[in-house]
């Protein structure tokens, strides 16, 4: 497994979002780790709209699911927050096989639930840590 880390202020994170693509390569499947406030939802939605995800990225509602598509016809992009399901029989409810098997990108916050549904390979994992009120620290595993 390799590793690398970088830093990154708020007005650079579509920066950040490119980097991160491209060092994803062609993994699908992205887990996002960092507590409350870290900026995964923030850095997800960036790294959508550098995919060329169209839709509402700024809607207030929770919801465990949104659906980003991808405005060049290359399928959509997905974006799971399990922080409130509580077993692993909530997520088979949310049809977490249908995301995850379904060859469209998968961005999922408070993944670890679902880990024993994941093989080594498919995905990439992106831990995030707050350095400073305006500054944070992400660290991915290829
Ligand atoms: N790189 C960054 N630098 C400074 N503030 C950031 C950065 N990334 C995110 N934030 C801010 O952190 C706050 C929490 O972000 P959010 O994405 O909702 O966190 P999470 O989804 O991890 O709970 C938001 O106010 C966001 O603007
Ligand atoms: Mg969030």
């Amino acid at each position: 497994m390799r590793e690398f880390s970088f830093s990154y202020k708020l007005d650079e994170i579509n920066r950040a979002a490119e980097q991160l693509s491209r060092h994803a390569g062609g993994t699908k499947i992205w887990l996002f780790i960092g507590d409350m406030g870290a900026g995964k939802t923030t850095l997800i939605k960036a790294i959508s709209q550098a995919l060329g995800g169209g839709g509402d990225f700024s809607s207030p509602t929770y919801s465990i699911a949104n659906e980003y598509s991808m405005n060049n016809g290359k399928g959509s992009i997905f974006h799971l927050d399990l922080y409130r399901l509580r077993s692993i029989e909530e997520a088979w409810d949310i049809g977490i096989e249908d995301y995850l098997l379904g060859g469209d990108y998968c961005f999922v916050e408070w993944p670890q639930l679902i880990m024993p549904l994941l093989k080594e390979g498919e995905f990439i994992t992106i831990n995030i840590t707050s350095i400073s009120e305006n500054e944070r620290k992400i660290t991915i595993f290829i």
